[in-house]
């Protein structure tokens, strides 16, 4: 059977062969626990040190400030509750976008229970926040900000260093969600602003299941896991050493590829932009044009039903949706919601989203399965 297009890299992405070859001794021989002060604990000790620094140098921070999750849920969770429970004594306020993925929101909402509150600031049209928003609907209890980098269904990317520096100047602490924009666009810790930040290796060529938070040195947040003291007693558990080590290897080369693969996920789908706009007259654009991902393409087909289409071109083209319809009704995702996009362009959206295995044949071939779904239905 021949195999779909995959243009759905915001969903996952493949393993980087790189990848795979770092990881082979670690599934195959290096068994050790990285706790054991015998010799089999040596390689993976040293195996999980070295990831460190390979994810330290992609974020621009100290090796020190990070420490591995199971994925970019698990930091969103850690980072935003275990922020909010050490600083309750201060404020029980938290800033964030009616926006953000659910590993945010749904954070935000169960914090309520603890008596936290949390304000969802609106987003335009473009997805796009305004910093000066963002400063107005922060309050004297406000202990937390927490926006994404990127948007994982439209790509519009936030004005972070500038809320940073708004919630600096306050002495409040900024969390971004930067799951969909590591290795896609620059993320440096330095040049965000950032208090902590939140890693998934799955959407960077590394293995599902294993991610990173970053908390700057000085911040204190309450652990997330109790038990043994690994990773500085912040997160108990015996390490991931398998995936740590995939997720090392993944920063690494999405830190020294970042430009081309910049310059080639953007020609990718530019090219599927104008060769799907160009044939079809009723097309949008969700997301900022410019401001965006360089691999994220949400395009609204008006009149359309997005898993009608998702069905037509299924056999050919792997892409994912921004509206479900049933028999009678259309839930449309929050995002496309928060934005305010009228009904009859959020119930026929697609999104498509490039990769570094992206070719133009793979392109060309997508525009005409979709083009031709599009005029059949
Ligand atoms: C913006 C964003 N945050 C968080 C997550 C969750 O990451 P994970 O799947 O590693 O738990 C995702 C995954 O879709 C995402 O796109």
């Amino acid at each position: 059977m021949i195999q779909p297009i995959y243009l759905d890299y915001n969903g996952t992405t493949p393993h980087d062969p790189e990848v795979i070859a770092a990881m082979r001794p670690f599934l195959e021989v290096e068994f050790g626990n990285p706790s054991s002060s015998h010799w089999y604990g040596i390689k993976p000790r040293q195996a999980v040190e070295a990831a460190r620094r390979q994810v330290a140098g992609l974020l621009g921070c100290r090796p020190a400030e990070l420490f591995f999750t199971s994925g970019g849920t698990e930091s969103n969770n850690h980072a935003i509750k275990g922020l909010a429970r050490a600083l309750k004594h201060k404020g029980r306020h938290i800033v964030t976008s009616a926006f953000e993925h659910p590993a945010v929101l749904e954070v935000c909402r169960y914090l309520a229970g603890e008596g936290f509150e949390t304000t969802y600031v609106p987003v335009d049209g473009q997805g796009m926040l305004d910093p000066l928003a963002i400063a107005s609907a922060v309050r004297s209890d406000t202990i937390l900000i927490t926006i994404m980098h990127a948007n994982n269904e439209v790509g519009t990317v936030q004005p972070i260093a500038a809320i940073a520096a708004m919630a600096r100047a306050r002495g409040i602490v900024m969390h971004t969600d930067a799951a969909q924009s590591l290795g896609k666009i620059p993320a440096d810790v330095r040049d965000l602003g950032v208090d902590m930040l939140s890693v998934a290796g799955h959407k960077l060529y590394a293995p599902k299941g294993i991610g990173a938070l970053y908390v700057r040195q000085g911040v204190q947040i309450e652990k997330f896991c109790h038990g043994a003291g690994q990773e500085k007693g912040a997160r108990a558990g015996t390490e991931n050493v398998l995936e740590i080590v995939g997720l090392g290897k993944a920063c690494e080369i999405a830190a020294r590829d970042l430009a081309a693969n910049m310059t080639h996920m953007q020609a990718m789908r530019d090219r599927l932009h104008q060769g799907i706009a160009g044939r079809l007259p009723e097309v949008r654009l969700n997301g900022h044009p410019d401001l965006r991902l360089p691999n994220t393409l949400s395009l609204a087909f008006r009149g359309m039903e997005a898993n009608r289409l998702l069905e037509e071109i299924g056999l050919e083209v792997a892409a994912s949706a921004g509206a479900a319809c049933h028999a009678d009704s259309v839930t449309l995702s929050h995002v496309l919601e928060a934005m305010q996009v009228p009904m009859e362009w959020a119930k026929g959206t697609l999104r498509f989203s490039t990769g570094r295995l992206t070719s133009s044949a793979d392109i060309d071939r997508a525009i005409e399965v979709v083009v031709g779904a599009v005029q059949r239905l």
